[in-house]
């Protein structure tokens, strides 16, 4: 199935990936944080997959791991920073809350503040990418019509779980 072997290539490149240009200490951190992002995503999985398969979508989202390895360092900074916030913000709505483990939840959330901070601290305030804020913030918009499309059913975030779990392993 297309999936498996799009779960392969995100592990694959979480693992061994260059990153681009960012810095070496700045990287293993970031490794890390995602690395830890990555597993409580996958950790999250309530509903099996396959019986989901109706429920899935595309959401056109505009990268990919050539593309954003090719992005410029504090582009890429700041389009992370953008990820990590919409993710969070997704899995802070009381919608979420009502589909998943609050125990896991929480320590996805704490995860993901965690990975901010450490964004934060490491590149200060200057981030401007408004061009790849626009698109980041159109994908989201198409993600939370799809949640209200299908009434915040377990499906519906099963297949979003699926989708930003494989974001973080390019990321
Ligand atoms: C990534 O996206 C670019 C631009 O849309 C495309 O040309 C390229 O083939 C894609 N690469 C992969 C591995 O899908
Ligand atoms: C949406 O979900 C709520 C809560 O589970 C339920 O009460 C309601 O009937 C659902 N609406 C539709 C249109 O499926």
């Amino acid at each position: 199935m297309a999936r498996i072997s799009l779960w392969l290539v995100a592990g694959a490149m979480l693992c061994s990936s260059p990153a681009g240009s960012l810095e070496e200490d700045g990287l293993w951190i970031h490794r890390g944080d995602n690395l830890r992002v990555f597993n409580l995503l996958r950790q999250l999985q309530r509903t099996p997959p396959h019986l989901c398969l109706d429920d899935r979508n595309d959401f056109k989202f505009p990268w990919n791991g050539t593309t954003i390895t090719q992005m410029q360092k504090t582009e890429r900074t700041c389009f992370h920073h953008l990820m990590l916030l919409q993710i969070l913000s997704l899995f802070t709505t009381h919608h979420s809350l009502a589909a998943w483990d609050h125990t896991l939840l929480s320590q996805l959330l704490s995860s993901l503040h965690h990975s901010l901070e450490h964004l934060e601290q490491r590149e200060g305030e200057n981030r401007a990418c408004p061009n790849v804020g626009i698109l980041v913030r159109k994908y989201f918009q198409r993600i939370h019509h799809y949640l209200r499309g299908k009434n915040y059913s377990f499906c519906a975030w099963e297949v979003l779980r699926v989708e930003m779990t494989l974001h973080v392993g390019i990321m």
